[in-house]
């Protein structure tokens, strides 16, 4: 993954996760406020409904106060014949829409029923609105219950009116009766009162209920104002007589008002039985409302029936949602603006690593020129002016690398021709030197040995076998013999070494310690060769410690790598730090004109390494010097030539 597509993702992460979170929350409450919101307006609305329900109770109240102080009627209740105010009696109830209208004495027994004038003479001092009036002679109003019978006394249509057909209604609580006959009554009642102010009689006047959609419409239309939602009502109200809607708004399906359905066991329980208010989501009859239910009561304070207010839960459902959609609308665009802006902020930021990467490549593909253009002066503004740098040092380091190898190959091109050279010239001057030797050799032959003219014939004579040495050397260097391979036994050509050389008086005080591993396994190299080797490092160590010292020369076997060990420890003056590097060089010596070729351990380097070993020299200035050859061990079927 890029770093572009990495910051991308993260940044797309972050965003998601953050407008994601805040989205939830944010719909989540908007959900919350629209729901409080909406039941606050209902709580708000069933104080309003009740204060209409009240109104409605308020005029029965002045209504019978007012009717009750009339003289005719006064005059009626003294005179002992309330039939005399009959007639003013029955306009009044129907102009005033009552149900029924009743007068009583003052012990409570009925004088007159406007709405039923046969039944006269039973007692009304029973119901709590009367007594009220009678005893404390002062007017009273109140909802109250009125059994089948009650209602068919007062008036013989009223069981008729209130008698209900309940309707199968889930939820509601159970209940045994399939009719309901009682009827919830609007009730007033005011004391007939005498000049001197006492009580001579009572006025009760009523409304039943049921059906009568008066109330209920009355506080819808004003709560709500006919608001309608999608062509249906948004409010509705009800009045329940105990649980049953005996008068409401609110429809069936058919367009039907529903009375004689019923209300949900939740809400009776709270409302009816525990006389509280209810106030939250409900589904009415068939559909849902945000919904409150308050408690009526009759005059004794029992909780006879409910009133109720609820508006349609769809408009606010619909509004939740809009307001959710144009939020989180609102978060995507936030959303897609900001992904677009972390789009350019990453290839901002990507571009230069990208530029870096590029180079990078293109240096490590050994173009050295390969620069970065970054001007952003951070980190990677940093990274991008090192880089360069680095480049450009890499740059310097190369071209000094080439100018080096071309001038060591001009070099060592120039010491090839001189090695040829000087081999060519070995080789001219062999065969004259083989002359001078022999000829000085037959010179000394023939003269006697006090002869005078002997010593500087001696002298050419090992003067010219000098020099046939060192020209035999500067051959075998030039053109290396071919090897003649065979197993050798290290310790004897080595021994083999020591035996012709101990007895010279270089060695005569030279201690010469064989330190050999005892089952070395032979090898196979060129015996010849090797001795050859041995020699040279023999001779030198001895010259090294200028004939006293001690030589040891180990042999060993590092079973673990398969190599042979041939060390040749001595002690004599050891190699400067500077002529370290040299030793092996042909023509390299510290010894004085006329004694050192410094071929010797050229030669034995590159014997050694046509045997597929390795030389290496470890000294001390002033101490000692130890070199240490190693060999593989090889059979015969190995590398034999
Ligand atoms: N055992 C040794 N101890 C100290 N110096 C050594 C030893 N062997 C070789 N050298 C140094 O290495 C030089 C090169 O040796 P070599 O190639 O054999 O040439 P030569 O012996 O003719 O000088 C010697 O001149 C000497 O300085
Ligand atoms: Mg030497």
């Amino acid at each position: 993954m890029s770093r572009f597509v990495k910051l991308m993702v993260a940044f797309v992460a972050i965003i998601v996760l953050l407008s994601g979170t805040f989205a939830v929350v944010a719909v989540f409450f908007i959900g919350e406020r629209v729901v409080a919101e909406a039941q606050s307006r209902v709580s708000s609305d069933l104080n309003s409904a009740g204060e209409i329900y009240d109104t409605y109770l308020d005029d029965l109240y002045d209504l019978a106060r007012f009717q009750a102080d009339r003289f005719y009627l006064r005059e009626a209740v003294l005179g002992g014949d309330a039939s005399a105010a009959a007639e003013e009696l029955t306009a009044l109830m129907v102009a005033e829409q009552l149900d029924f209208l009743t007068v009583t004495d003052a012990a409570g027994a009925v004088l007159l029923r406007a709405a039923n004038p046969g039944v006269v003479g039973d007692s009304q001092a029973g119901m709590s609105v009367v007594a009220a009036a009678l005893r404390e002679a002062t007017p009273v109003a109140a909802t109250a219950v009125f059994t089948a019978d009650m209602l068919g006394q007062e008036s013989p249509s009223l069981p008729e009116v209130a008698k209900l057909e309940l309707v199968e209604t889930q939820g509601a609580r159970p209940r045994d009766d399939t009719v309901e006959t009682d009827g919830l009554v609007l009730l007033a009642a005011a004391p007939v009162v005498d000049d001197a102010g006492d009580v001579i009689g009572a006025l009760y006047c009523g409304q039943l209920a049921t059906r009568r959609y008066g109330i209920v419409d009355g506080i819808k239309e004003t709560v709500f104002g006919g608001a309608q939602y999608e062509g249906r009502d948004i409010g509705t109200s009800t009045i329940f007589l105990d649980d049953v809607r005996i008068a409401t708004n609110v429809l069936n399906e058919d367009g039907t008002r529903a009375i004689g359905t019923r209300v949900s066991e939740e809400v009776y329980d709270r409302v009816v039985v525990g006389g509280e208010r209810w106030v939250g989501r409900a589904y009415v009859v068939n559909d849902w409302y945000i919904a409150a239910y308050d408690p009526l009561r009759d005059r004794d304070g029992r909780v006879v029936g409910m009133l109720y207010v609820g508006t349609l839960e769809k408009p606010y459902v619909d509004l939740r949602l809009s307001t959710s959609l144009l939020f989180l609308a609102i978060t995507l665009i936030a959303v897609v603006a900001a992904i677009a802006f972390s789009y350019v902020f990453s290839r901002r930021l990507s571009r230069p690593v990208r530029a870096l990467v590029e180079a990078s490549r293109k240096v490590a593909a050994g173009d050295l020129q390969a620069k970065v253009t970054v001007t952003s002066n951070d980190e990677i503004g940093e990274l991008a002016s090192s880089f360069n740098t680095m480049a450009a040092s890499l740059q310097a380091r190369d071209d000094q690398l080439k100018e080096f190898t071309r001038r060591k190959v001009m070099e060592s091109e120039r010491l090839a021709v001189v090695g040829q050279l000087a081999a060519d010239v070995a080789h001219e001057l062999n065969n004259p030197l083989q002359g001078i030797v022999t000829y000085s050799h037959l010179l000394l032959e023939k003269m006697t040995l006090d002869d005078t003219r002997r010593p500087p014939v001696e002298k050419i004579a090992n003067q010219a076998t000098r020099c046939v040495t060192i020209i035999r050397g500067l051959l075998d260097f030039s053109r290396p013999k071919t090897p003649h391979k065979q197993l050798t036994a290290l310790p004897g050509a080595i021994d083999e070494c020591l035996s012709l050389v101990e007895d010279r008086v270089l060695f005569h005080n030279i201690e010469v310690v064989r330190d050999y591993q005892e089952d070395l396994p032979p090898t196979v190299v060129d015996p010849a060769q090797m001795q050859q080797v041995f020699m040279n490092l023999i001779i030198n160590a001895a010259e090294a410690m200028d004939g006293v010292g001690r030589l040891r020369v180990t042999t060993r076997l590092d079973a673990g790598r398969r190599v042979i060990q041939i060390i040749f420890w001595d002690t004599g003056h050891g190699i400067s730090e500077e002529n370290m590097g040299r030793i092996f060089d042909p023509f390299f010596t510290t010894k004085e004109v006329g004694h050192g070729t410094g071929l010797g351990l050229a030669i034995s380097f590159g014997i050694v390494k046509e045997h597929g070993g390795t030389i290496v020299v470890e000294s001390e200035d002033g101490a000692g010097t130890a070199f240490t050859i190693e060999l593989p061990v090889l059979g015969i079927e190995g590398d034999v030539q």
